[in-house]
């Protein structure tokens, strides 16, 4: 098949958890899969398929659109018709006083400017996809509306991530704004998903809410873009 005939997958934060297991069921599912990882997966035959090539991307490096670009080069994937944009860090601090403000900026980094920096890495390929989809892994405690009407009774969550995971969603309609209705943009919240970072309800694998997201970006309709959702089809408020 020629190469522009390829469907493609780009997935950040792939070492583990949610990543690694979009790049599993994309594989699965005859994508070609770029996995970026921040460093290699402490178990590496989780990637070790056919049709998945491993690049180290830091999303918080200034150069990492031009690593990427390159590695997309590399590996001939011409066009990428999924973005998932997983990378993430969990920082402490859920009061004020016991916030970090280096937290807070590096974790804007990561969830936010990092999915900007691979977002406009990815576009020239996302454009030569028929019907792309960029899918930005948020958190339900990315919601202002949320937030502001006292957040999950129990739950406690730090500033960075929930300052972070706001700014993403902000992101998301800018890109949203943009990019639709060639590229469909949409904030994810996965669930609560057992990974590294698993909350208390966790209740889903990686594997089930990876089938979930690619279903999402597979039939999600151009209405959804500019969207806050939780698959299938629970909508959230900003
Ligand atoms: N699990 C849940 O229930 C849940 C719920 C809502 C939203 N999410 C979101 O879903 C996404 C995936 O989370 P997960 O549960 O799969 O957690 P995870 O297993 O901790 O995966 C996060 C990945 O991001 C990578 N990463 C962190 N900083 C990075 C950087 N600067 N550059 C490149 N990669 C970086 C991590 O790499 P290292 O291993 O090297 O640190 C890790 O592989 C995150 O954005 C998270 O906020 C998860």
């Amino acid at each position: 098949m020629p190469a522009d005939d390829i469907p493609g997958v780009v997935v950040t934060g792939a070492a583990g958890g949610i990543g690694a297991a979009v790049a599993r069921e994309a594989v699965a599912r005859g994508y070609r899969v770029l996995a970026l990882v921040r460093q290699p997966p402490a178990d590496p035959s989780v990637l070790d398929l056919p049709g998945v090539r491993v690049s180290a991307a830091e999303v918080t490096r200034q150069d990492v659109s031009y690593v990427v670009a390159r590695a997309l080069a590399e590996f001939e994937i011409s066009r990428v018709d999924v973005l998932v944009n997983a990378a993430g860090v969990v920082r402490h601090g859920t009061t004020l006083a016991a916030t970090s403000a280096d937290n807070v900026v590096e974790s804007l980094n990561v969830h936010c400017v990092g999915a900007l920096r691979i977002t406009q890495a990815c576009l020239p390929a996302l454009l030569r996809a028929p019907r792309p989809a960029v899918l930005n892994m948020t958190s339900r405690h990315g919601s202002l509306a949320l937030a502001s009407a006292g957040g999950i009774p129990g739950v406690e969550v730090s500033y960075a991530y929930r300052i972070a995971k706001a700014a993403q969603n902000m992101l998301t309609a800018c890109l949203h704004q943009e990019l639709a209705p060639r590229v469909r943009v949409l904030a994810v919240h996965p669930g609560q998903v057992s990974t590294a970072i698993a909350p208390a309800d966790a209740d889903r694998s990686p594997a089930e809410a990876a089938r979930h997201l690619l279903d999402l970006a597979e039939n999600a309709p151009q209405e959804w873009s500019g969207r806050f959702l939780e698959p299938p089809a629970n909508f959230l408020k900003w």
